[in-house]
């Protein structure tokens, strides 16, 4: 487990207890080009830690990787899954009619993608601006006629967007303050642009379903921060915002949807007091409640590991589904590489031809899968099992199963008429 001292990046406590260590492992979304395998004694390798603040009850990895070598060049497209996309624009939907929103606001988003959200608000005639740091992915934005700053959000942007009159109405933050190690800057700099009459959608994977669901592959180093409630009001409120309503919500393996608003500008949803009344009672702000992590996830690699392991001593072909940052550190941790996956198929054309890293497994497009029909896929954007299983029902029905490794692992009947 990590050696250095533990600072909170979040109230800087010094007491830090660890919950989990998956070793040194390699950047999951670093995907590795061919020239780049015959150079991969360079491949970088960090410790990813898992640890419990005593003092304000964040939960956090013990090290954080520069952004700068995260999210200037991104793999991740939100738009490739239309669960996400459908999702997004529901709440859009959702928002304009309850906001009355009209060409007259401004819809903002921080680490707006592709565009996958924003969208949906130009198609209904409200002014949008999206801030994202990936130049290849804000290109794709603006193709769809999203406006985007390509730049990190924080201090400096933010009194930019004030100086020069663009406030915000709506702002949505969605799986990004998971991923900013400078926290309070971020959430400041929201709060910076939002009006008294504004609001702050803030979407963002939920620590209790990651511990309860032993989701132990959304641990990794872009995801710095791992959120209860009871966490995220204390840091909302020390930069002058409250959270008036909260849902939560399936995506990606269970999350938090966050309605914030500057302090007392808004009336406070019972919904938030009957969460953070269930999370005192599940004990979130207490190590406690994290003690047997480590254990649970122990046993939970070992039955995918034995699993892989045993269906290739019978000789059949096992590739995987979906080269999700997940899916990295699901590979590493347990150690499943070539000699056990023949090939991960994703729909990301960026992905294609490129190797996951640190196992080096090839990416091929979807259709190698009833091209090479191994005998098991094991999902590994369990997040989108359902979507990915209705797709590929030609591959169910010649035979193929699907392994869903989380949250129990299931292996999946071949034939589609059957769960
Ligand atoms: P995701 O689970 O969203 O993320 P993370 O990288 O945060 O773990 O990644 C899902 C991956 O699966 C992404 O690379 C796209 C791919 N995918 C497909 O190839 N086909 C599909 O039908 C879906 C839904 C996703």
């Amino acid at each position: 487990m990590h050696n250095g001292t533990f600072s909170c990046r979040g109230c800087s406590s010094p007491q830090g207890r660890g919950i989990l260590s998956l070793g040194d492992m390699p950047l999951a979304n670093a995907l590795l080009t061919a020239e780049d395998l015959d150079r991969s004694a360079e491949e970088k390798r960090y410790p990813l830690d898992l640890f419990f603040c005593e003092a304000c009850c964040l939960v956090q990895i013990g090290e954080a990787v520069p952004p700068e070598e995260l999210f200037t060049d991104y793999a991740y497209f939100s738009s490739q899954s239309s669960t996400m996309v459908t999702h997004a624009e529901r709440l859009v939907e959702q928002l304009v009619h309850e906001r009355q929103l009209g060409s007259g606001n401004l819809a903002l988003e921080v680490a707006s993608n592709d565009g996958y959200l924003l969208q949906h608000y130009v198609r209904r005639g409200v002014p949008v601006l999206g801030i994202d740091p990936a130049a290849n992915v804000v290109a794709l934005a603006e193709e769809k006629g999203v406006q985007t700053i390509c730049d990190f959000f924080g201090d400096r942007v933010s009194k930019e967007l004030v100086e020069t009159g663009r406030k915000a109405d709506v702002l949505h933050a969605n799986n990004v303050l998971a991923h900013v190690p400078n926290l309070d800057e971020v959430v400041r700099s929201i709060a910076r642009v939002l009006s008294t009459s504004s609001v702050a959608i803030i979407e963002t994977p939920y620590v209790v379903e990651m511990i309860e669901k032993l989701e132990f592959d959304t641990i990794y180093h872009e995801h710095v921060f791992y959120y209860s409630l009871s966490a995220f009001a204390r840091i909302l409120r020390r930069n002058g915002l409250e959270a008036v309503d909260v849902e939560r919500i399936p995506m990606h393996g269970g999350s938090l949807r966050v309605f914030a608003q500057r302090i007392a500008t808004g009336g406070v949803h019972e919904r938030v007091r009957g969460l953070l009344e269930e999370e005192e009672r599940l004990g979130v702000c207490r190590f406690d409640y994290y003690a047997d992590f480590a254990r649970r996830v122990t046993d939970v690699q070992v039955d995918i590991r034995q699993t892989v392991e045993g269906l290739r001593a019978q000789g059949k072909r096992v590739a995987a589904y979906g080269a999700a940052a997940k899916g990295s550190i699901l590979l590493n941790s347990i150690g499943l590489g070539r000699e056990s996956i023949d090939f991960v198929v994703d729909s990301t054309p960026y992905k294609q031809g490129r190797y996951m890293p640190g196992v080096h497994i090839p990416i091929v497009p979807p259709e190698h899968l009833v091209q090479e029909m191994p005998d098991f896929t094991l999902i590994l954007a369990w997040n989108f099992a359902g979507e990915i299983v209705a797709k590929e029902e030609d591959y169910r029905r010649r035979g193929g199963r699907f392994i869903v490794p989380i949250p129990n692992l299931t292996v999946l009947s071949g034939d589609p008429s059957l769960a």
